[in-house]
C-alpha cells in the first residue's frame, strides 16, 4: 500500500505534491519521491526513509518551477526500501516518470524482454519495468494516454500507475486495476490520489474510478477510458469527511479501516505466487529445494497474535507436508535449550519485523546452525534481514496497534509456506496444491461476506459492562479462540480467555456462571467428529447458564438449539476457516472498545512494535 499524488493546474506542483504526500504518509513511509515536468525534462528527487528526507533533499537542491507533477510514498513490496527502489522510476531516456502502487505479477517476464532488448534497469522493482514499457510507447509516437492504455493491456496483477511525459506538461495520466485511485476535481486544476486525503484541502469534489480504467487530467478537465481506449467515466461524488476521517478512509479508527482492508490485503498477499504453469513460486525464498527437502523439523517462533498465526500454521504444515511442527513463544524459546540442528527450519512470524523477543530467538537459532525463514509485513526490517529466507505479506502498513490484516496475511503466508514445502517434498500432488490455491483465491470474497454482516456490532454493544468473556475452539479454531480473546483483552481491557473446547471440563468450566458470554468457533460441516465434540462443549457451558454465541458455517442447523446467538460463516475448508472465523471476533472487540470509549488505535499500555525483551 503506497501513497500516490498527481497534480496539474496553476499552482506550484512541488508544493501541492509534497503536501499531498504528507497527508498520505500513513500509507507507506519506506521512501518518498517526486517528479515534475520541467521544460522538456523531468525534474525528480527521491530518498529512502520518511518524507522529511525527501524534503531536506529538495531544500538542498531545489527542483523546478512546474505546474505538473507526481509524487509517491512507498511501502516496499518488491525490492528493499532504499534510494534506488524509491519511486518515481524513469524510462530509459528519462522522458517518462512513473509512480506505482500494487504488484505487477508478470514483471519478471516483461523485465527479461526489456533486458534482452538492451534495456538496463537500475532497480529491483516491478515499477521500473512499466516505466520503460511506457517510454517505448511514447518513443513510438503515442501520446501518454495511448501509451498507458497499451501498456496496461500487457500487465497482470494489481496496480495503480501515475505518469508524466517531459514533453507534455498539459497532462498527468493514470490507470488502475484492483488498487485505489481517486480524482480530485478543481477549478483550473485537477488532482489524483490514492485516497481523498491527498487533495481534500484543495477540493471536496471527487471522481471514483472503476476497474481497468485510464484517466487523463489536465487543467481544463478529466477524461476516462477503458484500457482498450473506449470512452468511459467515473462516478462523481462530494467528500464530506474531514482530513482525519479521510486518512481512515471514512472509518473512525485505523483498526476498523484495516479490518475492512482484509479482503484486499489477502488478495495482494496471494498475488504473483504461481508461475504461468501453475507451480508455486516464493520470490524471496533463498533456500534451495535441496535445503528444504533436508528439513525434518519446523519450529515456529512468534509473539502475541503472530504466535496464534503460527498455531494455525502447525495444522496446515503438518497436514500437507507431514513435517513435525513445534510452535513456541519467542520469549521462551532460547531459555528452554531447544534441540536444533541444520535440519531444523525455524520460522519467525512478525508483522513489524522488529520484535525483540523474536529477533533474539532467531539469533539463537542461527547460532545452532538452523535455517531461519521470516514471515513479515515490513520489507527490509531487522528480522527478515537476519533470516535466510523471507515470505513477505502484502497487507500494507498496519497502523492500529491491535493486529488484524497483519494476522490474516500471516495466515496466507503460512499456507503458502506449507504448500510450497509440500510441492518441494512431493507430499501433495500438483492438482491438490492447485485446489488449495484456488480455495485461497476465493477467500477475499468470503472475508467480504463476513464483513458485510454488521449484526456483530449490535451484539458487541450489548456487552458493555461485561467483565469476563470466554472463547472456545477446536483444531484450527483453537488459535482463533485465543486470538479473539487477545483482541478483547487489548481493546476492551476486560478478562477474556480462549480455551481448547475439549480442555474446558478439565478445570476452566468452573468459570462458567449464569449469563457468562462464551463465543464458540464451530468447525465446518464435514468434520463431524470435530463438530460433535464442539457441540458437547457448547452444551456443557449452556447447561451451566452461559450465553453461547456460536460462529457457525452457513447451512449448519445442528447448532441452533444450543446457541443463544448465531454468527454465520461462509463454507470454507477447515484449515482455511481461521481466515473467516477471526473477522467477527475482530469486529466484536473493536466495536465493544469503541462503545466503552477506549482509544482503539492506541490501547493503554501497548506499543505497535515491542522492541524490548
Ligand atoms: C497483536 O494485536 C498485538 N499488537 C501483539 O500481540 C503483536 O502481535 C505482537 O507484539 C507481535 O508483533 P509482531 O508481529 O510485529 O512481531
Amino acid at each position: 500500500m503506497c501513497g500516490i499524488v498527481g497534480y496539474v493546474g496553476e499552482k506550484q506542483a512541488q508544493a501541492v505534491v509534497i503536501e499531498g504526500l504528507r497527508r498520505l504518509e500513513y500509507r507507506g513511509y519506506d521512501s518518498a519521491g517526486i517528479a515534475l515536468v520541467d521544460g522538456g525534462a523531468v525534474a525528480w528527487q527521491k530518498r529512502a526513509g520518511k518524507l522529511a528526507n525527501l524534503e531536506k533533499a529538495i531544500v538542498d537542491e531545489p527542483l523546478a518551477l512546474s505546474t505538473t507533477g507526481i509524487g509517491h510514498t512507498r511501502w516496499a513490496t518488491h525490492g528493499a526500501p532504499n534510494d534506488a527502489n524509491a519511486h518515481p522510476h524513469l524510462g530509459r531516456g528519462g522522458r517518462l516518470a512513473l509512480v506505482h502502487n500494487g504488484i505487477i505479477e508478470n514483471f519478471v517476464e516483461l523485465r527479461t524482454g526489456l533486458e534482452n532488448a538492451g534495456h538496463e534497469l537500475a532497480s529491483e522493482t516491478d515499477t521500473e519495468v512499466a516505466a520503460h514499457l511506457l517510454e517505448l510507447e511514447l518513443d513510438a509516437g503515442a501520446d501518454l494516454t495511448t501509451a498507458m492504455q497499451r501498456v496496461c493491456c500487457r500487465l497482470e496483477g494489481a496496480f495503480t500507475l501515475v505518469a508524466i511525459d517531459a514533453t507534455d506538461p498539459s497532462r498527468v495520466v493514470a490507470a488502475r486495476r484492483n488498487s485505489p485511485l481517486v480524482v480530485g476535481l478543481g477549478e483550473g486544476e485537477n488532482f489524483l490520489g490514492s485516497d481523498v486525503a491527498a487533495f481534500i484541502e484543495h477540493t471536496r469534489e471527487a471522481l471514483e474510478l472503476g476497474q481497468d480504467q485510464v484517466v487523463t487530467i489536465t487543467r481544463e478537465g478529466v477524461s476516462v477510458t477503458g484500457f482498450d481506449g473506449s470512452p468511459s467515466e467515473g462516478r462523481r461524488y462530494h467528500v464530506d469527511w474531514d482530513l482525519s476521517a479521510a486518512e481512515k478512509d471514512g472509518h473512525d479508527w485505523f483498526m476498523r479501516k484495516e479490518i475492512y482492508e482484509q479482503p484486499r490485503a489477502v488478495a495482494d498477499s496471494l498475488l504473483g505466487r504461481r508461475t504461468p504453469s501453475g507451480a508455486l513460486q516464493l520470490d524471496e525464498m533463498r533456500l534451495s529445494d535441496e535445503e528444504l527437502r533436508d528439513i525434518d523439523k519446523i519450529i515456529i517462533i512468534a509473539c502475541g497474535t503472530s504466535f496464534y498465526a503460527g498455531m494455525v500454521a502447525k495444522y496446515a504444515i503438518e497436514h500437507w507436508t507431514r513435517i513435525p511442527v513445534e510452535v513456541e513463544l519467542a520469549s521462551e524459546f532460547r531459555y528452554r535449550d531447544p534441540i536444533l540442528n541444520a535440519s531444523t527450519l525455524v520460522v519467525a512470524i512478525s508483522q513489524s519485523g522488529e520484535t525483540a523477543d523474536t529477533l533474539q530467538a532467531i539469533r539463537h537459532a542461527r547460532l545452532q546452525r538452523s535455517r531461519v525463514l521470516a514471515i513479515c509485513n515490513t520489507n527490509g526490517s531487522t528480522i527478515p534481514r537476519e533470516s535466510d529466507a523471507v515470505i513477505y505479506t502484502h497487507a500494507g502498513p498496519e497502523i492500529g496497534v491491535a493486529s488484524t490484516k497483519g494476522f490474516l496475511t500471516q495466515l496466507v503466508a503460512c499456507y503458502l509456506l506449507a504448500l510450497y514445502l509440500a510441492q518441494v517434498k512431493g507430499t501433495r500432488f500438483g492438482d491438490e496444491i492447485t485446489e488449495v490455491m484456488d480455495q485461497l483465491d476465493s477467500m477475499p470474497a468470503h472475508i467480504q461476506t463476513v464483513l458485510d454482516d454488521e449484526a456483530v456490532y449490535a451484539l458487541a454493544r450489548e456487552h458493555v459492562g461485561t467483565r469476563s468473556v470466554l472463547f472456545l475452539g477446536r483444531h484450527a479454531g483453537y488459535p482463533v479462540a485465543l486470538e479473539g480473546a487477545l483482541k478483547l483483552k487489548e481493546l476492551a481491557y476486560l478478562h477474556a480467555e480462549g480455551f481448547a473446547a475439549g480442555e474446558l471440563k478439565h478445570g476452566p468450566i468452573a468459570l462458567v456462571e449464569d449469563r457468562l458470554p462464551v463465543l464458540c468457533v464451530v468447525p465446518p460441516q464435514g468434520r463431524d467428529q470435530l463438530r460433535d465434540k464442539m457441540l458437547s462443549g457448547i452444551q456443557e457451558v449452556r447447561a451451566r447458564g452461559a450465553r453461547t454465541i456460536c460462529l457457525v458455517e452457513e447451512g449448519d442447523e445442528s447448532i441452533e438449539p444450543y446457541a443463544d446467538v448465531l454468527v454465520r460463516l461462509p463454507k470454507v475448508p477447515v484449515l482455511l476457516q481461521p481466515l473467516v472465523a477471526v473477522v467477527p471476533l475482530q469486529l466484536f472487540a473493536c466495536e465493544l472498545a469503541t462503545a466503552l470509549g477506549h482509544d482503539v488505535d492506541q490501547p493503554r499500555n501497548l506499543a505497535k512494535s515491542v522492541t524490548v525483551e
